[in-house]
């Protein structure tokens, strides 16, 4: 499959899938390399890591911290890395969190790159140049926008991963394919036993579909002003779902994804049965589970929504399958999905 590429004014980032410890090769130039990873990863997949310093942290939210931070560039002077050695990430979306800010902020900036190994990682976290660390319980509070010099997503990482992590990761691909391609929409919906199964050449397509979309939107607008809000498309009712009931990412916003679509709806500009096929597709990967949800705490956390400016919320909505547009919501059309929704 021919590399992706993404010139963005912080960068250009090549992506390429395929089989990682073959196409690591290109970037390995005699410099020293890191590689930054966790336990878990190392322990099923170090036979596929490059001849490198490893540095493990702690697997888990918690690690996406100062303190961590500062265990890294402590771990940076004494490796002796400087501005041409090569920090890989290998792991999942905090590792390349991690990974981008040490790397992004230690010497001012050093060579990155990244081998993400969870589904939401290689189509959603490795790409668009984010980082962030969390301050005080405030996700992602601390962090830049600077480009990884490239990105190898191997689907052979994920035969370990947990069945829930895949079919979290899938709720990012179905929001991108519905924010921006219908094909690749179509190619869900028919693939959905094989696309569970981890069959490597449907995988292989969905993983270079999605991430094309995203490449596209963050090549627009790379530091969210205008398109790059389109991916936050499910996000504003799917953050209040995982803040509220505690849910994980990707559960939240299969059911976020579902009830902003309804506004679509509600405004004209999508039709009940595409709503509809959101709704069974995300079922047939086994998302949605029906919860019991607090109608007012849900609001609550809507109108705590830091993209919140008085009774306006700027959000995508879905303009049928694949298409999407920026709007401005009152809080009360999103109250009223909530409604729908309880
Ligand atoms: N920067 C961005 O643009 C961006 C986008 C989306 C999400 N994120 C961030 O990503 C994080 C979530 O990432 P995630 O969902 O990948 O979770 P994660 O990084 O926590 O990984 C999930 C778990 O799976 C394990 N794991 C990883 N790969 C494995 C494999 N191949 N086999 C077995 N186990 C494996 C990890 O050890 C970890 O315990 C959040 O912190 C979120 O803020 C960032
Ligand atoms: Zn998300």
């Amino acid at each position: 499959m021919e590399p992706l590429i993404l010139n963005a004014k912080t960068g250009r980032c090549e992506v390429t899938i395929g089989a990682s410890s073959e196409l690591i090769g290109r970037y390995i130039k005699g410099q020293k390399v890191v590689v930054i990873t966790d336990s878990t990863i190392r322990k099923y997949h170090e036979d596929k890591f490059p001849k490198a310093e490893i540095i493990e942290i702690t697997a888990g939210e918690s690690s996406k911290t100062f303190d961590s931070i500062r265990i890294l560039y402590e771990k940076f002077l004494e490796l002796e890395v400087d501005r041409s050695s090569l920090i890989i990430g290998i792991g999942g979306g905090i590792i390349c969190d991690i990974a981008g800010f040490v790397a992004t902020t230690y010497m001012r900036g050093i060579h990155l790159g990244f081998i993400p190994t969870t589904l939401l990682a290689q189509v959603d976290a490795s790409i668009g140049g984010k980082n962030g660390i969390n301050l005080k319980g405030y996700k992602n509070l601390i962090g830049t926008v600077r480009q990884p010099e490239f990105v190898i997503c191997d689907v052979d990482f994920l035969k370990t991963l947990p069945k829930e992590e895949i079919t979290y990761g899938l709720a990012e691909v179905i929001k991108q394919a519905a924010i921006g391609d219908a094909n690749l929409f179509d190619f869900i919906e028919s693939h959905v036993d094989e696309i569970l199964s981890l069959d490597k050449k449907i995988m292989e397509r969905l993983i270079h579909d999605s991430m094309a979309v995203k490449l596209s939107i963050v090549e627009l607008d790379e530091k969210e002003t205008g398109e790059r809000m389109k991916l936050n498309f499910g996000h504003t009712i799917g953050h209040a779902i995982e803040k509220t009931l505690g849910k994980p990412h990707g559960e939240a916003v299969a059911i976020g994804i579902v009830a902003e679509s309804k506004i679509s709806i509600a405004k004209g500009l999508m039709k009940k049965e595409d709503s509809e096929r959101l709704q069974k597709v995300l079922e047939s990967i086994g998302l949605l589970v029906d919860v019991q949800m607090n109608k007012e705490k849900i609001i609550d956390a809507i109108r705590k929504d830091k993209k919140r400016r008085g009774q306006i919320i700027k959000m995508p909505v879905l303009e049928g399958i694949g298409k999407s547009r920026i709007v401005e919501i009152g809080l009360k059309e999103l109250e009223g999905a909530v409604n729908d929704l309880c």
